[in-house]
This record gives C-alpha cells, sequence and structure tokens, in this order.
C-alpha cells in the first residue's frame, strides 16, 4: 500500500536518487552541494517536503512551500517525481494533494507550479487536479558577448 508521509534525514539517499533522475529530465547538471543546502533551508524553514513510501521503499517525492510572503502570499510545489516503476497509480496525485493541503493549511489561496512543456504526464495530471495555466516563462540563452560589456571606443 502507498502512504505519503514527511521527509526525514533516513530518506536522504533516495530523495538524492529522485532529484538525479529530476535534474537529468530537465537537462541539468546534479549539483550535491546545492541539494544538500536546498534541504537544510527547507528544514530550517519548516517547509513541505513528502515523501511517497510502498513498504519501506521511497518511490516519489514533492516540494511544497509559501512565496511571496510580505506581498501576496501563494503556495509553491517543486521537485514532483515518481520512479519510474510505480507511475499509473495514482502516486503523483496524492503527492500534489498533499502538498495543496499543506499549503492550503498555511494560509494560500493559490498554488502555482512550474512544468516543462515537455513534461506532458505532469501537465496532465496538473490539469486534471485544476490546475490551470496562468503564465508562460521565456529562456534566452545568453551568448559569451552578451555576458561581458565591451569597453567603449573612446570618444573623438
Ligand atoms: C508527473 C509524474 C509525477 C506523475 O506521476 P504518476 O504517479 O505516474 O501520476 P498518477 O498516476 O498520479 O496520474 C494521475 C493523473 O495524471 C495524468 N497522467 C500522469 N501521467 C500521465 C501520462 N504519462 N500521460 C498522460 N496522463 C498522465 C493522468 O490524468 C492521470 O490520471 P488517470 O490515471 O486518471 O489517467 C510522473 O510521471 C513523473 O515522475 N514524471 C517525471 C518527472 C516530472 O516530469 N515531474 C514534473 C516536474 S515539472
Amino acid at each position: 500500500m502507498i502512504s505519503i508521509r514527511e521527509y526525514t534525514d533516513k530518506d536522504y539517499n533516495a530523495a538524492t536518487n529522485l532529484m538525479r533522475k529530476l535534474t537529468e529530465l530537465m537537462g541539468e547538471k546534479f549539483d550535491e552541494f546545492r541539494w544538500k543546502t536546498s534541504l537544510l533551508a527547507r528544514k530550517s524553514q519548516q517547509e513541505g517536503m513528502f515523501i511517497a513510501i510502498e513498504g519501506d521503499k521511497v518511490v516519489g517525492m514533492s516540494f511544497a512551500e509559501i512565496r511571496g510572503r510580505e506581498a501576496q502570499p501563494y503556495g509553491y510545489i517543486s521537485s514532483v517525481i515518481v520512479d519510474e516503476d510505480y507511475r499509473g497509480q495514482g502516486i503523483g496525485e496524492l503527492l500534489i494533494q498533499k502538498a495543496i493541503m499543506y499549503l492550503g493549511r498555511r494560509g494560500a489561496n493559490k498554488v502555482r507550479i512550474n512544468v516543462r512543456k515537455e513534461a506532458v504526464g505532469a501537465i496532465k495530471l496538473y490539469e486534471k487536479i485544476g490546475f490551470k495555466e496562468k503564465y508562460r516563462v521565456m529562456e534566452l540563452t545568453l551568448h559569451e558577448d552578451q555576458k561581458v560589456e565591451k569597453p567603449q571606443p573612446p570618444k573623438a
């Protein structure tokens, strides 16, 4: 049976493997220092970290936090992933619902989630739960000459 519970330090290795897979899927390099730092920050700020368990095996995770505290607080969900062998059984949906409940209890009226265009399964899952596209994030990869300011030619 699947259950969802809070992350504990004992889940570190399994959660790290899931995060490695997620960064791979996103075409990014896994940075263990960054991962450890973000886990520590989440723990100290008491943010939500949820783990899906089948027996004693970690099979998925989701993170939840309150953002925009000063202006308009909203909930934010990130790092949603289910082990490939366990997909299609409703675990992703349970992880998101758990994160939503957590954010609702902490005062969020809205919850946001960023998703890659290619993550068709994730988009379907979020739509099924009721998420609607609100923003479109555009990205520009800078060339080297856009990173260094060229010296201006001296005025004649
Ligand atoms: C997205 C992800 C977490 C879904 O987990 P999951 O446990 O397989 O999802 P569920 O079984 O809870 O699916 C719930 C609903 O999501 C939708 N869905 C999930 N995967 C889907 C797929 N491959 N194709 C179409 N719809 C899909 C369906 O609507 C499904 O409802 P249904 O079973 O009634 O059809 C999982 O596919 C995953 O880990 N993907 C790789 C990581 C990723 O892209 N994460 C999102 C980062 S932005």
